[in-house]
C-alpha cells in the first residue's frame, strides 16, 4: 500500500476519526559535496520522489501519540517527558520514536508552540540506505507541529531546527544538507547550497539527463559512530592547521595548496580525511561551473573521482558500492556514478543520458545481482518539491 493510503487508514483505525491533515516531507539523493556540509562547503543534493507521509490532528490531551505505520509501533510522550528522553510513562524512548521527539524538543528550545498531536507516519525511503530517511521524517513532523501551531517558518528555518534535532537530540552530528534539501527541494532541480553563508540557488536538470538511484540492499550499520569520528577527524585537522593558518575556522579556509604545504604536520589517518573534504570542495566549486555550461561529461567525471575519494581517503564505501559504481560506469550511458550519502551501505547516485537510463537501469540491475548475489532496487528518479502538506 502506499504510504499516503497507508497513514490514514491506520489513522482512522487507531483514533476513530478522520486525520486533519496530510503531509509529505521528501528524501534527498546527493549528486557532489559528500562530507563537506559539516565543513562549510557546497553541496548539490536534490529531493527526490521518496518521503515520509503523516496524517495528523491536534490531540485531546496533552500527550502526543505517534505511531510508526512501517512497523506498526507506537508512543506516547509529552514535551515534559521528551526532555528527560522518556515516554509519557517515564520508559526510555525507543530508537526510532527519537527522531520526532528531537523535533518536539528543538521547537520548545526555539520557543515555538508545541501542540500535542495524534499522529501517524509512513515513509517510501529505505533506511539506512543513504537517502536521509531521517531528515524527511523531521521535516515532516515539524510541518506538523507548524499546521498545528499556528506559527510559520522560513523552509531553512525549519531545517535548522531538523538539524539541531539529529546532532543534538538523537547524537548524530551530521550538517545541513539533508534537512535542507527535504525543506527546500524545488520539482526537476537541482539545489546548490553553501553551507556556510546558507545562500543556495536552483539549476533546472536538462530534459535529456536521469539521475538513477541504485540501492546495494545493503543496510549501513554503526554509521553515527563511524560519522561522528570523521566529523571529529575534521575539527582535529582545522586545530592543528590552524598553527599555521590562524583565522581559519573550517577546512572549507585551506586551499589545496596551502593543505599540501603543510598536510605532513597531520596525524596520517586525519590528513586523509581532511584531503578527502579539501580535495572534494574544490571538485565542487568545478562542479557548479560545469552545469552552468551544460559540460554534464565532466561534471560525471568529478563524480567518478569523488567515488575512489569517499573510498580511498574517506573510507565509507563498502565492496558492494565499489561494484555498483564499478559496472555503471562501465555501461553506456553513463556520465559518472558514486555511491551518495554518508556512505558505510545503502545507495549510488548515476548521472545518465535520458534515452540509455531504461537500458541502464536494466543492465545494472541484471549485472549487480550475477556478481553479488544480492537484489538492488534500481529507479530513476525525479526532483520534488520540499516538504509540505498535501
Ligand atoms: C549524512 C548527513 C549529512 C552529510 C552526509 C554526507 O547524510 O546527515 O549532513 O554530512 O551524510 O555528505
Amino acid at each position: 500500500m502506499h504510504p499516503k493510503d497507508l497513514v490514514v487508514q491506520t489513522f482512522r483505525q487507531r483514533f476513530n476519526r478522520e486525520p486533519e491533515h496530510l503531509a509529505l516531507a521528501p528524501a534527498r539523493v546527493n549528486l557532489l559535496g559528500e562530507h563537506v556540509d559539516y565543513n562549510d562547503g557546497l553541496v548539490l543534493p536534490a529531493a527526490i520522489d521518496r518521503a515520509t507521509y503523516i496524517a495528523f490532528s491536534q490531540a485531546n490531551s496533552d500527550h502526543s501519540t505517534l505511531i510508526a505505520g512501517d512497523f506498526a509501533k507506537e508512543v506516547s510522550f509529552t514535551l515534559k517527558s521528551v526532555s528527560a528522553k522518556s515516554n509519557a510513562g517515564g520508559a526510555p524512548l525507543p530508537d526510532w520514536a527519537l527522531y520526532p521527539a528531537g523535533v518536539a524538543w528543538a521547537l520548545n528550545e526555539a520557543e515555538l508552540e508545541v501542540s500535542a498531536l495524534d499522529a501517524v507516519y509512513s515513509s517510501n525511503v529505505p533506511r539506512g540506505a543513504g537517502l536521509s530517511s531521517s531528515a524527511s521524517v523531521e521535516m515532516a513532523f515539524v510541518i506538523a507541529w507548524q499546521t498545528l501551531g499556528g506559527w510559520t517558518l522560513p523552509p531553512m528555518q525549519r531545517a535548522l531546527l531538523g538539524q539541531k534535532a539529529e546532532s543534538k537530540y538523537v547524537g548524530v552530528d551530521c550538517g545541513i544538507m539533508d534537512q535542507f534539501a527535504s525543506a527546500c527541494g524545488v520539482a526537476d532541480h537541482l539545489l546548490v547550497l553553501d553551507c556556510r553563508s546558507l545562500e543556495w540557488q536552483t539549476f533546472p536538470i536538462p530534459r535529456n539527463i536521469a539521475i538513477v538511484i541504485a540501492d546495494t540492499s545493503v543496510r549501513r550499520k554503526l554509521t553515527s559512530s563511524g560519522y561522528n569520528e570523521r566529523h571529529r577527524s575534521c575539527e582535529e585537522a582545522v586545530k592543528i592547521l590552524a598553527e599555521n593558518l590562524p583565522g581559519i575556522t573550517a577546512l572549507r579556509d585551506v586551499s589545496v595548496d596551502d593543505f599540501n604545504r603543510l598536510s605532513d604536520q597531520l596525524p596520517v589517518m586525519v590528513e586523509r580525511r581532511a584531503r578527502h573534504v579539501i580535495e572534494e570542495m574544490e571538485r565542487t566549486r568545478q562542479s557548479v561551473r560545469l552545469l552552468d555550461l551544460g559540460r554534464f561529461r565532466e561534471f560525471g567525471k568529478i563524480m567518478n573521482e569523488c567515488h575512489v575519494s569517499l573510498r580511498d581517503l574517506y573510507e565509507v564505501s563498502i565492496p558492494e558500492l565499489d561494484k555498483m559504481v564499478e559496472i555503471a560506469q562501465s555501461l553506456p550511458g553513463c556520465f559518472g556514478a558514486r555511491l551518495t550519502g554518508a556512505g558505510f551501505g545503502g545507495c549510488t547516485v548515476n548521472l545518465v543520458e535520458k534515452n540509455s537510463a531504461k537500458n541502464f537501469a536494466e543492465e545494472l540491475t541484471a549485472r549487480y545481482q550475477r556478481a553479488t548475489n544480492l537484489k538492488p532496487e534500481i529507479y530513476i528518479c525525479r526532483a520534488s518539491e520540499g516538504a509540505r502538506i498535501i
